[in-house]
């Protein structure tokens, strides 16, 4: 398994949505794939890894990367990549209605999960002269606040900051890991589902999701993954850029 072309990706939350759309689109393209989600994910690809973990607990967070660098060791590849898309919305409600344990698993999945894999990723690779990329999936909701969904827009946002602060870090660094979150714009998966099934009680604008859909213009996660792997490709990315799919080319 070795070739001075070959790039391995790690992506979070590979089961459904976004990141099993990208899992597909990688393999297309005869990347090596880490996936990661605590369901099933189904292996149809050339050359993956697919690993179960519960990002919300240190000791899966631990394994899953002690078995993602010997992946990594294993093929040498020219670049690596990680993406940390795992994400869950939930709790939808005013914050003085949320559920603790809700609150406390999205702070563990949406931002100290993603900071964490940052971090042992670039000690891991520190010393190591190859492109490494890290690409933490924002959301819109990281700088538009929404009624309802305070702890989410809590963790984009902290993602996004955790973003800037990691890339100045990395402008400092011999051989740079280049650190961007990147937003997908509205996609049509189960967290929309999620959101359409929620009550205009618990998030106002629940009618204005709930249109996105009847309009018929959600994209596919299939088209999400192509815009966001284009993006990545033809898009001057900076250390610590902040960068939404839906302001690429105006
Ligand atoms: N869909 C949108 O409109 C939209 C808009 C902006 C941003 N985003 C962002 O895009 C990313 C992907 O969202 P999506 O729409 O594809 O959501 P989704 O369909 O609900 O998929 C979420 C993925 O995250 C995984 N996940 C959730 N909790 C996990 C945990 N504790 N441990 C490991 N994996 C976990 C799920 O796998 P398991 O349940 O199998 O563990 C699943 O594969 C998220 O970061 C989301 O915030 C989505």
């Amino acid at each position: 398994m070795q070739s001075k072309e070959q790039s391995v990706y790690l992506v979070t939350g590979a089961s459904r949505g976004i990141g099993a759309a990208l899992a597909s689109a990688l393999d297309d393209r005869g990347a090596s794939l880490f996936l990661v989600a605590r369901g099933a994910i189904e292996d149809r690809f050339s050359d993956a890894e697919c690993f179960s973990a519960d990002l919300s607990r240190r000791a899966d967070i631990d394994a899953m990367l002690d078995a993602f660098f010997r992946f990594v060791e294993a093929r040498a590849p020219s670049s690596v990549t990680v993406i940390n898309n795992a994400g869950v919305l939930a709790p939808i409600a005013p914050a003085h209605r949320c559920d603790s344990g809700e609150v406390a698993a999205s702070l563990k999945i949406n931002l100290l999960a993603p900071i964490l894999i940052t971090g042992a990723f670039i000690r891991a690779l520190i010393d190591r002269d190859m492109n490494k990329l890290v690409v933490n999936i924002s959301s819109g909701a990281a700088s538009s606040a929404y009624a309802g969904w305070s702890a989410y827009c809590a963790t984009k946002a902290g993602l996004d900051h955790f973003t800037r602060c990691v890339g100045l870090e990395q402008e400092q660094e011999r051989y740079p890991a280049k650190v961007i979150a990147l937003a997908p714009g509205v996609v049509d998966t189960e967290m929309q589902s999620q959101i359409r099934a929620s009550s205009e009680d618990d998030f106002p604008m629940l009618k204005k999701f709930q249109a996105y859909k009847s309009s018929g213009a959600l994209p596919g996660p299939g088209e999400a993954a192509v815009r966001l792997l284009d993006f990545l490709d033809n898009w001057p990315l900076e250390h610590g850029g902040i960068y939404d799919v839906r302001h690429a080319g105006g």
